[in-house]
């Protein structure tokens, strides 16, 4: 069950009510596109993953105001088509996509190498470590895992594909396990695969074009909600917003980002990386 994360701040940042239209990016199961739903605002609720939007749309009752898009939000500018109200993103994985062994995000299950969130586009994550370079492998490692082994963990990859193909996720695990010392073995792993995941879904540059889009697209007045999960993209809304205020385009609402209580987090402990940002179009 994925639990919608900081809710009451979401509701508060966006104020939903009847007559608001507000976007939400990252519909998922659609915790927070109910609570949105519920106080009365319309809601455009996208998502890429054509099997959570399945299972979103039989979970909200069809007498509720929203309409459903499959699609990337970094596509908002050809989904939108009026001026509204707000924008939310709450980035990253949905629970639902973590457990599902079949996609392969999670180093917990044995699966096929994938993590495409919309698996009707691109390729999955075993293409990318059978055929990328050990030196392209390390970078994204790097850049995007800030996996301190990298150079390490990418020679071994390069060592045992040429004597297997590497196709699950539990063999690229005991391969990252191998490479590197015994004590850092689980936390390199998880920061492989968030790295592969950052990479093959292009997270970073989605998340960069959709804010820049989503200002010529939100009223005045109208405001956007970042729920980020890693420093990377916190970090892209930072600076996106720090811009958009000397430009005088944005007034930003939180001078440091909003983080969940320690109710939230002992109830559901993905909230605890959860970092909020919101800020309003002037
Ligand atoms: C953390 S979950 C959202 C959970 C949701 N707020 C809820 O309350 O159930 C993130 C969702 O955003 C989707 N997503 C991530 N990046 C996306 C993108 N670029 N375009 C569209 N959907 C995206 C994922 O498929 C996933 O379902």
């Amino acid at each position: 069950m994925h639990i919608p994360v900081m809710s009451a701040e979401v509701v508060g940042a966006l104020n939903p009510m009847p007559g608001k239209t507000i976007v939400d990016c990252t519909l998922g199961y659609g915790g927070h596109a109910l609570a949105l739903l519920e106080s009365g605002a319309n809601v455009i609720g996208i998502d890429q993953d054509n099997e959570i939007l399945k299972k979103v749309k039989e979970r909200i009752p069809s007498n509720k105001n929203i309409t459903f898009f499959h699609g990337n939000f970094a596509d908002i500018n050809n989904i939108i088509k009026t001026p509204v109200d707000g924008f939310l993103f709450d980035l990253g994985v949905s629970s639902f996509q973590i457990d599902e062994a079949g996609r392969g995000f999670s180093i917990r299950f044995d699966g096929p190498l994938d993590m495409r969130m919309d698996q009707g586009v691109g390729k999955p994550a075993s293409f990318y470590i059978n055929n990328l370079t050990e030196e392209e492998l390390a970078k994204i490692f790097f850049e995007y895992g800030q996996e301190r082994f990298s150079k390490r963990i990418a020679r071994r990859i390069c060592a045992e594909r040429l004597k297997k193909t590497i196709s699950t996720t539990f063999e690229l695990k005991e391969i990252i396990e191998k490479a590197i010392p015994t004590w850092k073995k689980r936390e390199s792993a998880t920061r492989i695969f968030q790295a592969l995941r950052i990479f093959i879904n292009s997270e970073l540059n989605n998340l960069s074009q959709a804010l820049s889009d989503s200002i010529s697209l939100l009223k005045s007045g109208g405001r956007i909600c970042v729920i980020s999960y890693h420093s990377l993209e916190d970090r892209i809304a930072k600076n996106f917003f720090r811009k958009l205020k000397l430009d005088g385009i944005l007034d930003v609402l939180t001078k440091k980002p909003m983080t969940a209580g320690e109710g939230e987090i002992v109830k559901n402990p993905r909230a605890k990386s959860a970092k909020m940002r919101i800020a309003e179009k002037i």
